[in-house]
């Protein structure tokens, strides 16, 4: 697979609570959460349809990618005041992270509970 291939689908990596993974094709300008729920991936329920307002799609960035995104700021730091899983520094809503080229392999690990 060459890297024009890579940068036009970069791929996503899910780590389900339990330690399994999930690699997805991303696309770009859709969100981290959408490549979720179009890869039927466990764990994430967006139930806000990517608003910024429900916390189910909560994530935990690895430590390798969160550069890439950086902390959460505005409305979304806000939501992550109430989501019921643990909220750690690399906490983010995965409907809030747009994907582009340089995140071939970005990788979060899915929060706990969302609910
Ligand atoms: Fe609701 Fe992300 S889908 S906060």
């Amino acid at each position: 697979m060459d890297t024009m291939t890579n940068a036009a689908k970069p791929t996503i990596r899910f780590y389900s609570p339990d330690g399994t993974l999930h690699e997805v094709e991303g696309l770009i300008h859709d969100t981290v959460m959408d490549a979720a729920m179009d890869n039927d991936i466990p764990g994430i329920l967006a139930d806000c349809g990517g608003q910024a307002e429900c916390g189910t799609c909560h994530v935990y960035v690895d430590e390798a990618s969160f550069p890439l995104v950086g902390e959460a700021s505005g409305y979304e730091a806000e939501t992550l005041e109430d989501v019921k899983a643990e909220r750690l520094p690399t906490s983010r809503l995965s409907c809030q992270l747009r994907i582009r080229p340089d995140f071939d392999g970005f990788t979060v690990r899915i929060a706990p509970r969302q609910v």
